[in-house]
């Protein structure tokens, strides 16, 4: 395996055993409101100075960007190199006992994502993946699903419930997703939403909002297990925007067709207009209605 990607993986499945050892004292643990419907507890905490501790000792000169401590810099000074970090993904599954959360773990060269790690402590299933040498479940090779059509197609995905200006677009995409798949699922880890598309357990996922650490490391699981990721409008800049659609091959294009009726200027990451500047007729034009 890749030195770099032995440390990420040492590194996730150490915060993995810590996060495991205290699944079963979930009620004892210190948690503090971050945001509307956004919780830290201690044990987000720990595992990203477990994590950054192991990443640290072996490339002092890295950056960090965690999701608990933010941007750090290596020993000296900027680094071309970054780990994209979230300890816990699905910090809400955890603090409820929901058997689904993971460790994800990326690094990034130039703004390139290089590697990436994703682990399950319950499970204690390992999706790793590295810049053009594939992605693996377990040391197997993994690919996306051969599903063709929405027809069958089983869809993940997340709601957007911590910024509710997207609900009604997301609510409508959701509506016509529903009517033409076979099912939708909403787990609560966007890194294993990606890890599953990448080993063909979904067909396709879609999410508004995320952040760079929910998606460094399962953005290169897909990629590398042959599926595609963009933007809502099919652009590639999903880790600026944190909206993203990842799907097999032949599912992407469908979806995005799905998607594009309800995108709403926020969505286009376009700057509103102001109502004066956009008259009623101009205004469908620019919806692509
Ligand atoms: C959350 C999970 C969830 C997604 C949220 C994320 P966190 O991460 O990935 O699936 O819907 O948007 O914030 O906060 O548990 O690390
Ligand atoms: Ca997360
Ligand atoms: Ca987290």
């Amino acid at each position: 395996m890749d030195p770099m990607l032995t440390i990420a993986v040492r590194a996730a499945r150490a915060a993995g055993d810590l996060i495991a050892r205290y699944s079963g004292r979930v009620d004892t643990l210190k948690i503090t409101p971050k945001g509307r419907n956004d919780f830290v507890s201690e044990v987000d905490k720990q595992a990203e100075r477990e994590i950054i501790g192991i990443l640290q000792k072996a490339y002092p000169t890295h950056g960090f960007l965690g999701e608990e401590g933010g941007r750090q810099s290596g020993s000296q000074g900027k680094s071309d190199f970054m780990w994209v970090i979230d300890p816990l993904d699905g910090t809400t599954n955890f603090l409820h006992g929901f058997p689904q959360f993971s460790v994800s773990i990326a690094l990034m060269h130039k703004g390139k994502i290089e590697c990436g790690v994703v682990y399950d402590p319950t499970s204690q299933e390992l999706f790793t993946a590295k810049r053009g040498a594939g992605a693996t479940l377990d040391n197997r090779r993994i690919r996306v699903s051969k599903q063709k059509g929405y027809n069958g197609a089983l869809l993940g995905t997340g709601f957007p419930f911590k910024d509710q200006r997207h609900v009604d677009a997301y609510l409508g995409m959701f509506r016509d997703f529903m009517k033409d798949t076979a099912g939708i699922r909403r787990p609560g880890s966007a890194a294993l939403d990606l890890a599953y598309v990448a080993c063909g357990r979904y067909d396709g996922f879609w999410e508004i909002g995320l952040k760079p650490w929910d998606l460094a490391a399962g953005v290169l699981l897909v990629q590398e297990a042959g599926g595609i990721v963009s933007d809502l409008e099919g652009s590639d800049q999903f880790m600026l925007s944190g909206n993203v659609v990842a799907a097999t091959s032949k599912l992407h294009p469908l979806m995005m067709d799905t998607i594009r009726p309800h995108l709403t200027p926020a969505l286009r990451n376009q700057p509103q207009p102001s109502p004066a500047a956009n008259p009623p007729e101009s205004s469908a034009d620019a919806s692509g209605a």
